[in-house]
């Protein structure tokens, strides 16, 4: 993971590298570092923690005397989180970061003597080990080659060599990009983030080694020339206006993102859909894959596949796919990714690419390899998501997957067209009805909220459709508020989980008005019957029980707008409980935005 900057002969290289930083936090934000070079020393800054920390200190530092900068933003890996681990790793002629796992480093440690034994960090013995061959060579270039011959992994590194004042760049799967303007050079792990400085963008490809020296760049890889391609303009806005959080934000903001990306399907995405998606139509089997909450969307998709078409759906997480045998059969893998760069999903897209199998990517970020890498991108159009926790770049996800089973069960007549236009004019209308549920269930939530506070652990469950926002609700409420918290089917209860149940337990049950309601409300009844606490989530009227402690209506659902009536409420609920216990909301423990290691 990790984010990483590189700028070269720029006047502000400070204040420019900090501010890339921050815009790269969602990437990491363990601990940040930077060092300012010149051909005659080498200046390093490190601090645990945010990058706002490393900002303070180097508040006194000038950047006069300097001709470029690298820094990064750190999720930890291998080695805990501490100064030492920090990037930069630098000495006297050498400093580098990386982005990403360098798989065979303990053998390296083992083999070279001069790297000292009782290092953690991955990165720190790369460090080691070129600072050793720089020694050895007195060519950087052959010292380089040889350290790139030797790693294993996906990593991009930038590296600045004083002894031939040369920049490089190195990328073996992690992304990274380069842009220029006569003798400024930027560098970043997000592509996006160039586009606020140069509209002229190139993306590393595997196994480039770039060599900067003065304006002239040579790519040691096969000394050919490199193609600057024009950089999209990023729409991304990193303002939490009048919000306490970014998630709030997000939270809010669904309506409109929602209206916005159907009305672009509607009016350009999906026509002429037979033509423009034959593959779609035609293969023998689908596959949804995600990670996390991609994953739990890839879940609503094959319930929506499966009931709107006569599709043979499954769907995988994309760090089991990878190592799978993969069917005979023509399949279409459909890959769903906010960021377009989690490493996970990128590896099993191009596992599936070189089996011969066709790859349409669902992602929020049209710069990113994902697109670059599969056959076909459908874009959602939440605009920059920035809190770690996904919430409208979820609902949008879902709104494509829906479109895409309607689509499809349209042209393959596993539904009719009243069945269509009744189930499209839901999806149009979704707008109006989240503003008026956001807006009626905040209070809700934070009353909800209060309750889980006497809780020792909160459970979800839900059948059906309701099942993978079962796990959607748990995911959110682990991840940003840290209480324990597990999702399950509802059928499944009495299988195990059950056991979970006591009077410290706070289970919320997932009750859509569909067929299987009263099978819904009986495994509600189970769990009361245990002493455990229940809040039900339905658009029905219901009871309440002893041991029931709220019982919020929703408004009325149908099948394909489900797991947005019931999706939204869950985040408010998890929000307004991450508030009271007063974590990191955008930024939880432990996580990352973008997850770009395997
Ligand atoms: C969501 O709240 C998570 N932080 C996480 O599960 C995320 O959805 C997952 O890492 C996949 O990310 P992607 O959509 O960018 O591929």
């Amino acid at each position: 993971m990790c984010g990483i900057v590189g700028i070269l002969n720029s006047n502000s290289l400070k204040t420019e590298s900090i501010d890339i930083l921050k815009k790269l936090e969602y990437r990491g934000y363990d601990s940040a570092g930077l060092s300012l070079f010149s051909q005659k020393r080498i200046k390093t800054i490190k601090s645990v923690g945010k990058i706002s920390a490393l900002e303070k200190k180097i508040k006194s530092i000038s950047d006069k005397p300097f001709d470029g900068v690298i820094g990064h933003t750190r999720w930890a890996t291998h080695g805990v989180v501490s100064r030492n681990n920090a990037h930069p790793f630098y000495d006297d002629n050498l400093t580098l970061v990386c982005n990403g796992i360098i798989e065979n480093y303990v053998k390296i440690q083992k083999f070279y003597k001069e790297i000292p034994n009782d290092i953690e960090s991955d990165t720190e013995v790369a460090f080691y080990f070129l600072s050793y061959l720089l020694n050895k060579y007195s060519n950087p270039d052959s010292a380089l080659k040889i350290f790139k011959k030797t790693i294993k992994g996906n990593y991009a590194f930038v590296i600045y060599i004083k002894k031939n004042k040369s920049f490089y760049l190195l990328k073996s799967g992690s992304p990274i990009s380069l842009s220029q303007n006569k003798k400024i050079f930027y560098v970043c792990s997000d592509s996006s983030i160039l586009s606020d400085y140069h509209d002229k963008i190139y993306h590393l490809k595997d196994n480039d080694f770039l060599k900067i020296n003065k304006d002239k760049i040579i790519n040691l890889k096969n000394n050919e020339p490199i193609i600057f391609e024009k950089n999209l303009k990023s729409l991304n806005s990193y303002d939490k206006g009048t919000f306490q959080h970014f998630m709030l934000k997000e939270i809010h903001e669904q309506p409109n993102v929602l209206k916005d990306t159907q009305q672009r399907y509607d009016k350009e995405y999906f026509l002429d859909f037979d033509t423009k998606f034959s593959d779609l139509v035609n293969s023998d089997k689908i596959i949804l894959v995600g990670c996390g909450t991609a994953y739990h969307a890839a879940m609503i998709g094959e319930y929506y596949f499966n009931k709107l078409t006569s599709c043979d759906v499954s769907c995988e997480h994309a760090s089991e796919l990878r190592y799978k045998k993969l069917p005979n059969k023509k399949c279409l893998f459909i890959f769903i990714s906010q960021s377009g760069e989690t490493m996970d999903t990128l590896m099993a897209l191009k596992y599936v690419k070189k089996n011969s199998h066709k790859a349409v990517v669902i992602t929020n970020s049209l710069q990113s390899t994902m697109v670059r890498e599969a056959d076909l991108t459908i874009p959602t159009y939440a605009k920059k998501e920035v809190g770690v926790a996904s919430t409208k770049a979820f609902t949008c996800q879902i709104l494509s997957l829906a479109n895409l089973s309607l689509q499809i069960g349209k042209i393959d007549k596993s539904i009719n067209i009243s069945q269509y236009n009744k189930y499209l004019k839901s999806l149009k209308s979704l707008p109006t009805k989240l503003n008026k549920l956001i807006n009626d269930f905040t209070p809700v939530a934070k009353k909800i909220s209060k309750k889980i506070a006497l809780a020792d652990a909160c459970y979800f469950i839900g059948r059906n459709i309701g099942y993978p926002i079962a796990l959607e609700g748990s995911l959110k409420l682990k991840e940003i508020s840290y209480m324990h918290s597990e999702g399950f089917a509802g059928g499944e209860m009495k299988h195990g989980p059950i056991a979970l149940i006591d009077k410290g337990t706070i289970t919320i049950c997932i009750i859509p008005n569909n067929e299987l309601y009263e099978k819904s409300l009986s495994n509600t009844q189970e769990i009361l019957a245990r002493n455990g606490r229940v809040v039900i989530l339905s658009s029905l009227i219901l009871k309440k029980n002893s041991g029931t402690l709220d019982t919020p209506q929703l408004p009325k659902e149908n099948f394909i707008d489900t797991p947005f009536i019931y999706t939204i409420p869950l985040q408010l609920i998890s929000y307004y409980f991450a508030l009271s216990e007063g974590t990191d909301i955008d930024q939880p423990r432990n996580l990352a935005k973008s997850v770009t290691v395997e």
